[in-house]
């Protein structure tokens, strides 16, 4: 097995912070880059944060910091959800610096220097620092065999009743990355929210370990609210089940559809319009995420958060 080359662009938040555990942790990902955009809380929390997570994984992968604000309106974050620090109050020892540069830029730099369609992007956040790359040099679309985005939902969303978070804060971003070019999987609160984790994936995930990573991903999950979106039964790892694709695709069940996103001031901005029966011919071509074995993704997200340092 080839390790497939991966950039992930985030917004830790608590469970961008688990993703990027199950990222760097996982063989079947070389993961060459990590960028991060403002979303759960602002860049000057979200940067730091993920200096914090890779380090504390042991690994030296470089991480950049992006836009700390969408191509058109104003930024909102999710501190209500994620805490004013993003980590649910958890503190990490800080990481190294950032490596110099713009996010943007050095996803194209890396797009730039790879064959044609290896690269894996994965975005856990709002779409900006993608949109920008991709939208600045369209050819770069050429050079990515996926893009994996955890963003929209199929039905009511969780930031307005009309859209899903990541999508409700950068539309356009998000337009642009689905019509790049490039083949995307879209992992929608739909399939997310069936990887929720309960009291018990806690006590799983403590049973596991003492490293250092497991022992902070337990108290993430420890102090965030449950969801009411979950009738109050626990808390979705969003952003896990969109490096779970990457990993271990035979969990999901998925479909092909047409996707797009409402750009438009009212209502329904940031609602996707997924499209499985084709009704309207339009949109960008997309494989959605149906359903999830949660137990397995479960065992899987324990075992590898518990071979990290
Ligand atoms: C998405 O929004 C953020 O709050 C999470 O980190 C996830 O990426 C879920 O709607
Ligand atoms: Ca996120």
């Amino acid at each position: 097995m080839t390790p497939r080359p991966t950039v992930i662009d985030c917004d830790p938040g608590t469970d961008d912070a688990i993703a990027l555990w199950l990222a760097l942790a996982s063989p079947e990902l070389d993961v060459r880059l990590v960028t991060a955009v403002g979303g759960n809380v602002g860049l000057e929390h979200t940067l730091p944060n993920a200096r914090a997570i890779v380090a504390l994984a042991g690994k030296q992968v470089p991480v950049v910091g992006g836009a700390d604000r969408p191509l058109l309106g104003r930024f909102e974050d999710a501190a209500h959800v994620h805490g004013d620090n993003g980590l649910a109050g958890v503190v990490l020892p800080e990481g190294p610096p950032a490596a110099p540069g713009l996010a943007a830029d050095a996803i194209r730099d890396l797009l730039r220097a790879a064959a044609p369609r290896s690269v894996t992007l994965i975005g856990l956040g709002p779409a900006t620092n993608l949109g920008l790359a991709l939208a600045t040099e369209p050819a770069l679309a050429g050079r990515v065999a996926e893009i994996v985005l955890m963003t929209g939902a199929v039905g009511e969303g969780n930031a307005t009743p009309s859209a899903e978070f990541n999508a409700w804060n950068d539309p356009e971003a998000l337009a642009i990355v689905l019509g790049a070019g490039a083949p995307v999987t879209l992992a929608t609160l739909e399939v997310t929210g069936q990887a929720l984790c309960t009291p018990a994936h806690i006590a799983a995930l403590r049973e596991a370990g003492q490293g250092a990573c497991l022992t902070a991903a337990a108290r993430i999950w420890e102090r965030v609210k449950p969801s009411r979106r979950s009738g109050g039964r626990g808390h979705e790892q969003h952003d896990a089940c969109a490096v779970a694709w990457a990993v271990a695709p035979h969990l999901f069940r998925q479909v092909s559809v047409l996707a797009e996103v409402d750009c438009g001031p009212g209502i329904g901005r940031g609602r996707t319009a997924i499209d499985r029966w084709r009704r309207g011919g339009r949109g960008a071509e997309a494989v959605l995420l149906e359903t999830l074995e949660a137990e397995a993704f479960f065992a899987l997200l324990i075992a590898r958060l518990a071979a990290l340092p």
